[in-house]
């Protein structure tokens, strides 16, 4: 019996992993190269910021999962934005986990 119950405890513990790995791996030097136009607006610190005069969300440093996830949402229309949507409509999956791996390995430079 508790044998049974720790191999399942296991199971379970690599089967959540499975899933959280499941979505595409983010590669940040690609991310890098595909989230420049992103970059006029969300200017992280070491770049320039085109539009410095007008509130912008900080999204380097953020968590990719946070990231994606705002993105899909503008994607599908969910969250209202104008802006955001036009730029999340051209975005595939894989885009979205690059840009994010990208935009979260830039913790505070
Ligand atoms: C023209 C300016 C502009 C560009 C270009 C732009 N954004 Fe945004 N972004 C905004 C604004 C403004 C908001 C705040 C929208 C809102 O209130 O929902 C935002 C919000 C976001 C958010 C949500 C942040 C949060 O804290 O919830 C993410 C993530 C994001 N943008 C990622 C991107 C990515 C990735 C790109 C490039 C593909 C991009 N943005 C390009 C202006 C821009």
């Amino acid at each position: 019996m508790r044998v049974r119950s720790s191999v399942c405890a296991v199971a379970l513990l690599l089967s959540s992993g499975l899933a959280l790995a499941s979505p595409p791996a983010g590669d940040v030097s690609a991310g890098k190269i595909k989230a420049q136009p992103c970059l006029g607006c969300h200017g992280i610190p070491g770049y320039f910021n085109a539009y410095p005069s007008y509130h912008v969300p900080k999204v380097g440093g953020q968590h990719p999962e946070y990231i994606i996830a705002a993105l899909k949402a503008y994607k599908s229309g969910q969250r209202p934005h104008a802006t955001m949507q036009a730029q999340a409509a051209t975005l595939a999956e894989q885009d979205m986990a690059d840009i994010a791996a990208f935009f979260a390995s830039e913790h505070e430079k």
